[in-house]
């Protein structure tokens, strides 16, 4: 065989493998973003499958407008609760569809992958999250804690010595890390994020308004007329639809922003208590230096209205929303392909020696 042909066999290869991805599948929202191509996926994590045959019907956004109106046979599921795998073989199933659309054109294989993990997973949680990234075909999968991710994305530098505060508001996680020199100093995750606020209004309206609506309409609520502070407003109203819990018919009611408020404020008021009980009792110099920096806020529940005002108050630090929040996570990820030293000793797990050894025949 002529060195040519070689050569053509190789760089056809080549173009059949996606090079590097960053993955932050959380248990409300899946982000991933491919070298030199931006964010591809943003997605809920939500699959919809087959309860007979098992098949998956649909995932990400299309299975999100199923939820709720099911075919009989079809039943939408979240996979992940609180950021930790509940239902292995459908989280396998959802990140296989992810990370296939990702993909550009006829590549079926990745390269390398960095993918986040919450700082409290137990090697079974994480292995778990690393066999399911396996059976997407991806070469070599690093795993980072997700506090320092969203440390680095949100714009703090690996190399400033000095403590950064970041609060991560998910779904149904908040996560709070303290990280200095690109190591994380101290973390914690609690089990309440922006999805109980939307849990708080289905249940509020149930009780007190006689409807029941769907976590769709209870998300744009919160999104349209939430706050963590007294709402300027508090008339201001939209129109929902639900079912009547008396007659079971198809109705509809005005919800104002003071209902949503009273809703808000429990949830808001664990986040605070979350934040507070991870920043006491740090070291003195961290603590010296939170104190003059502050908290920055990434996550998509940090976009709730008046978050940093109301957390500013009951934290006595200042508080800023990173740029982007819902991408500061994935853009972390991203970062650390260009800082392959940092890369290698934030990665949590040991290559598994079989496929690392398979990922670097592809490597130039
Ligand atoms: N504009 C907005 N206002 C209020 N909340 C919002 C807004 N946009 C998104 N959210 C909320 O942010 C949450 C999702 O945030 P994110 O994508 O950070 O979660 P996640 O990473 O999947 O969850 P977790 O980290 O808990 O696993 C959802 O509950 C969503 O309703
Ligand atoms: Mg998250």
């Amino acid at each position: 065989m002529n060195r040519t042909r070689a050569f053509v066999g190789l760089d056809a290869l080549r173009k059949l493998v996606s090079d590097s991805m960053a993955i932050d599948m959380g248990s409300a929202v899946t982000i991933i973003s491919v070298r030199g191509r931006g964010v591809v996926v943003d997605e809920p994590s939500v699959i919809a499958v087959n309860k007979i045959t098992g098949e998956v019907v649909a995932v990400g956004r299309e299975a999100r407008q199923m939820q709720g109106r099911e075919a009989r046979d079809v039943i939408v599921i979240a996979p992940l609760v609180d950021g930790v795998v509940a239902d292995f073989e459908r989280t396998q199933a959802m990140l296989d569809r992810f990370v296939r659309n990702a993909r550009s054109g006829i590549s079926h294989f990745s390269r390398r992958a960095v993918m986040s993990v919450l700082s409290g997973v137990t090697q079974v949680e994480q292995r778990a999250l690393l066999s399911a990234a396996e059976h997407a075909h991806i070469g070599r999968v690093y795993m980072v804690e997700e506090g320092l991710a969203a440390a680095i994305g949100a714009g703090v530098s690996p190399s400033d010595e000095r403590a950064s505060a970041v609060v991560d508001i998910g779904g149904s996680t908040t996560n709070v890390a303290v990280v200095a020199n690109g190591s994380i100093v101290h973390a914690n995750a609690e089990r309440v994020g922006s999805s109980d606020i939307d849990a708080a209004i289905m249940d509020r309206l149930r009780r007190y308004r006689g409807l029941t609506i769907g976590i769709p309409t209870a998300e744009r609520l919160k999104m349209e007329l939430g706050s963590a502070v007294p709402p300027d407003d508090p008339a201001q109203s939209i129109t929902i639809k639900g079912r009547d819990v008396q007659t079971g018919s198809p109705g509809a009611i005005e919800v104002t922003a003071e209902e949503v408020y009273g809703s808000t404020q429990a949830v808001m008021r664990k986040v605070a208590d979350a934040v507070r009980e991870t920043l006491a009792d740090l070291p003195a110099e961290v603590a010296a230096d939170l104190h003059d920096r502050g908290i920055i806020l990434t996550g998509g529940g940090s976009l709730l209205k008046g978050l940093e005002e109301y957390l500013g108050t009951e934290t006595r630090l200042s508080v800023r929303v990173a740029d982007e929040p819902r991408f500061a996570t994935v853009r972390g990820l991203m970062q650390l392909f260009d800082e392959p030293l940092l890369l290698r000793r934030v990665t949590r797990n040991e290559p598994p020696p079989l496929i690392d050894a398979e990922a670097r025949a592809f490597e130039n």
